[in-house]
């Protein structure tokens, strides 16, 4: 017997832990800035409400239907409706996605960590902004310390997927999620009180269509993929863990909507206290660990709630690189027959390996690159902007050129209009814009 979810607010906390991560709270808020702020937003929601919610249904669709790990589950769907066995290569697509992002996420996450132990040590007080910008330098050009905070965020990671679902993963999303929502809440608050909010709300929502360029469209895109976890199979792995009577539309909405609020109110509440410092949104991957706290550092209770921001951010970070080994993990358990404390400690110490190289592209490998990009950035690139939305339109033409209709409207359980609706957009839509951003990302579109 497969382990299951508890119940189904179980399931929606463990997708949407998931989906919350560093890519709504570092990326995100950066992305914004370096992309001229509500043009991108907006694109943004566009993106999410088009694409990212009904391929969440989808792929918990596929995930349900098959009960197997996403390997063995998209061989099982299509022996099911006689398609070719090869739609396991997008199981195993899956796997290596969740392992490549896994190795870059968790040198960020390692940056968190060694942000929040400075911010308990009232390390940001008085900070300047040439201060803040050396001190970072000097962190990533040094890869022993780089290493030991990456090299302690896989084994955080390992440690919970190690338990399982019920006691490892579900246990761990249980705890943080409702802490990350009371932290992100106060930190709201706080950001109202003492931050510029209304410069912060004119920055994100005063819709300036000039703004929309053809890379910030793709970047928007990516991106809607990377933030909803989706098109690796994580999804995937967590609805093979859902039980039939759940409602898959209802679920999908909840988790996308929350995904999307926390993104939206983390990216107020920084900008609202960059701004109220007078620091500049565009600062690139910086921003979070440059730029936020020379602003923690000015304002009354800065150590304090800088202390809880990079908690906060840290929960979020764990609750989805946990997700990102599960695919491979069940496959190895469910499939090779290893036991599972084996199995996560083989995928961590595979995504350990090429974090190494990840984080050593800024430092003693800064002068290797692939097409002028450095490892860590080719490790982001290559799956937030290519791998993520190639799963995603290949499970989009699975499920509706492979699987048969009756199966896919069983497992959805929708009202005709509903079905009607998601049935259209995932066959028109979906594979349109996924097709033409990618035909641009080549090259072949005259809008780059
Ligand atoms: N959604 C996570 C985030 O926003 C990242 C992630 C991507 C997790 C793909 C799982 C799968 O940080």
């Amino acid at each position: 017997m497969r382990s299951h979810w508890t119940n189904r607010w179980m399931f929606m906390m463990a997708t949407a832990g998931s989906a919350v991560g560093l890519g709504n709270i570092w990326k995100f808020p950066y992305m914004t800035g370096t992309n001229g702020g509500s043009a991108f937003v907006l694109v943004y929601l566009l993106c999410v409400a088009m694409i990212g919610l009904p391929l969440m249904m989808t792929e918990i669709m596929l995930g349900r239907r098959a009960q197997r790990n996403p390997v063995a589950g998209m061989a099982w769907l299509a022996a099911e409706s006689g398609g070719s066995a090869w739609w396991k290569t997008l199981g195993f697509m899956g796997i290596a996605t969740g392992v490549l992002i896994l190795s870059f996420y968790s040198v960020v996450a390692g940056w968190v960590l060694e942000y929040g132990s400075r911010a308990v040590q009232g390390g940001f007080i008085g900070l300047t902004v040439e201060q803040a910008k050396h001190q970072f330098a000097d962190f990533v050009s040094n890869p022993l310390a780089l290493l030991f905070w990456h090299s302690l965020f896989i084994v955080m990671t390992v440690v919970v997927v190690a338990r399982g679902v019920t006691s490892g993963l579900e246990r761990a999303n249980k705890i943080m999620m409702p802490t990350l929502a009371a932290m992100l809440l106060i930190l709201f608050g706080y950001s109202l009180a003492i931050g510029d909010m209304s410069q912060s709300l004119t920055f994100m929502f005063s819709a300036d269509f000039s703004k929309i360029t053809p890379s910030a469209v793709l970047a928007a895109m990516g991106h809607a993929f990377f933030t909803l976890s989706l098109g690796m199979g994580a999804v995937m792995a967590y609805g093979s863990y859902l039980q039939r009577h759940v409602s898959i539309a209802r679920a999908s909405f909840y988790v996308v909507l929350a995904d999307t609020a926390i993104a939206l109110i983390a990216g107020m509440t920084i900008f609202a206290i960059v701004f109220a410092n007078q620091m500049e949104p565009a600062a690139g991957p910086g921003l979070l660990f440059q730029t936020l706290p020379v602003a923690f550092g000015q304002m009354p209770g800065g150590t304090l709630f800088a202390t809880v921001f990079f908690v906060l951010v840290c929960f979020a970070a764990w609750t989805s690189s946990i997700s990102l080994v599960e695919p491979a993990v069940s496959w190895l358990n469910e499939n090779l027959s290893m036991p599972r404390t084996r199995a996560t400690a083989v995928v961590g110490g595979v995504a350990w390996l090429l974090g190494v190289v990840a984080l050593l592209s800024f430092n003693e490998w800064s002068d290797v690159t692939l097409f002028g990009l450095g490892a860590f950035d080719v490790l982001d690139k290559l799956t937030t902007n290519i791998l993520l939305p190639l799963g995603g339109l290949l499970m989009a033409v699975f499920a509706i050129w492979v699987m048969r209709e009756t199966h896919v409207q069983e497992e959805l359980g929708l009202n005709n209009r509903h079905y009607r609706n998601w049935r259209w957009v995932t066959r028109y839509i979906v594979p349109t814009a996924i097709t033409l951003v990618f035909l641009n990302l080549m090259g072949w579109l005259p809008f780059v």
